[in-house]
């Protein structure tokens, strides 16, 4: 039975979406009859899965997920565990536009723990950046504002308040807990706190049979021995306590932090570290590889490296092994799955698999990541699959086109790969400890030559 947990091994925005997407396809085709759920476990809408999915139409059509699992896109039940910075109005425009654009019709869990983010957390949050002296580059989207309402406890509205005849009582309570902090940034409390329940309303009773208790839910897929995803977002380095601190998100990204989460095991379960084969960074931060050669510049325009949820331009480095092998360490990995390979063909490839920090040479990764200045590998590694196309958006254009090459790569499957690809993914796996079970060669879910021995 397909048991997965999906983590981006690097700064987020590496393809998990995609992943997820070809999991689901993989457990489908299996074929037995099982059920199918994928699982957020953290984070919030500063999360962008872009995702390609069939409409009603028979017509490609570009699909984000910001507040659902991006296994929505596939059809499939869907569930929400109780660290999320749950945003509902986000979430349910989500289901809906599943529902018009490819009749979504699963089974949708919500963990009655789940905790509520609101307006005001998004109004804190862009308050917060706009006047820092040193800004973190946050996506605005209120995650740093929620987490510290979570850990206040007594300013955290849970899904069950939410659903719940108290949420306007439960509301006061907490912008009165609250009011000097927001007055400080200009919110009117009486207006906002009649505004907020007009906005919720509607979607408060739509959403209240999704609530549940997540974690008994979960043991009946268990028990019937179901295919179980569990979905990350963002990237091993902007793990709150992990991260390039203070350059990171506000919530536990590791994959092992979600297990306690949902009363799964981690015995259970394959851990697969999804890496963007060039690392990107959005928001502050530093990137030990960051290409000033004409690398990125390239990479951006073929990649579309643009961010889903704020439109940010990324910064991009070469492949940087030192930060991968330690998101395979800290993320307890089985697995790797490498994306964007086709965007780098014809790239000669530098990697970095050792930093000097302080004229020390080291393979690990320091708090203070400045200080490591990446020191390449002698040999560089160049491959081409087929013609370049420019971007994301021509690749899908010419998808049809291209089809019968990609495809007819794809099925050769890892042997026929180019022999400077299957290079780069040995030597890859033997730094990292891990096998690499996918790499992914367009956007497209299934263009990847999958090791589907790995999952066996
Ligand atoms: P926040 O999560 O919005 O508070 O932003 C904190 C940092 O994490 C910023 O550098 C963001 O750009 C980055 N970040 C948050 N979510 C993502 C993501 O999904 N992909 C890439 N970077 C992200």
């Amino acid at each position: 039975m397909v048991k997965l947990g999906i983590v981006g091994a690097l700064g987020g925005d590496e393809g998990k979406g995609k992943v997820v997407d070809e999991m689901v396809n993989y457990a489908k085709e299996l074929n037995d009859g099982k059920r199918i759920i994928v699982i957020r476990f953290q984070g919030g809408a500063n999360a962008g899965h872009t995702l390609y999915v069939k409409g009603k139409d028979g017509q490609l059509k570009q699909f984000i997920t910001h507040s659902s699992p991006s296994g929505l896109a596939s059809n499939v039940d869907i569930a929400i565990g109780p660290d999320v910075a749950f945003n509902p109005i986000n979430f349910y425009e989500e289901i809906t536009s599943a529902k018009e654009i490819f009749g979504f019709n699963k089974e949708v869990l919500i963990s009655e723990r789940t905790g509520i983010l609101f307006d005001h957390h998004k109004m804190i949050d862009a308050y917060r950046e706009d006047n820092a002296v040193k800004k973190i580059g946050t996506t605005k989207s209120g995650i740093g504002p929620f987490y510290e309402d979570n850990a206040r406890r007594n300013t955290r509205i849970t899904f069950n308040d939410y659903v719940s005849d108290n949420f306007s009582k439960k509301l006061k309570e907490v912008l009165d807990i609250k009011k000097l902090e927001l007055e400080v940034i200009g919110i009117d409390i009486s207006k906002y706190y009649n505004e907020t329940i007009l906005k919720h309303e509607k979607i408060r009773k739509e959403l209240k049979k999704y609530s549940c208790r997540l974690e008994y839910k979960l043991q009946d897929y268990l028990k019937r021995d179901d295919h179980i995803i569990i979905e990350g977002a963002q990237g091993s380095i902007l793990d709150i306590n992990m991260g390039t601190i203070p350059d990171v998100t506000s919530s536990h990204l590791l994959l092992p932090y979600a297990f306690p989460s949902l009363g799964l095991s981690r015995k259970d379960f394959k851990i697969i570290c999804v890496e963007k084969i060039y690392p990107t960074r959005v928001g502050s931060g530093y990137l030990p590889t960051l290409s000033e050669d004409g690398f990125g510049d390239s990479t951006v325009t073929r990649g579309g490296e643009f961010g889903a949820t704020t439109g940010r331009k990324r910064r991009v480095g070469y492949p940087d092994w030192v930060l991968a092998k330690r998101a395979a360490l800290l993320n307890d990995a089985d697995l790797f799955y490498l994306t964007r390979i086709d965007v780098v063909q014809g790239e000669e490839l530098k990697v970095c698999n050792e930093y000097d920090i302080d004229g020390e040479k080291s393979i690990e990764v320091p708090l203070e990541l400045s200080l490591a200045k990446p020191v390449y590998m002698d040999k560089t590694f160049t491959f081409r699959l087929w013609e370049n196309v420019d971007n994301v958006s021509k690749a899908l254009e010419v998808h049809d086109e291209l089809s019968p090459l990609r495809q007819k790569i794809i099925k050769g499957g890892y042997t026929n790969l180019p022999q400077g690809l299957k290079d780069f993914v040995e030597e890859h796996d033997k730094f990292v400890g891990c096998k690499t079970l996918g790499i992914s060669l367009g956007p497209a879910t299934g263009e990847t030559v999958l090791r589907k021995e790995f999952l066996e």
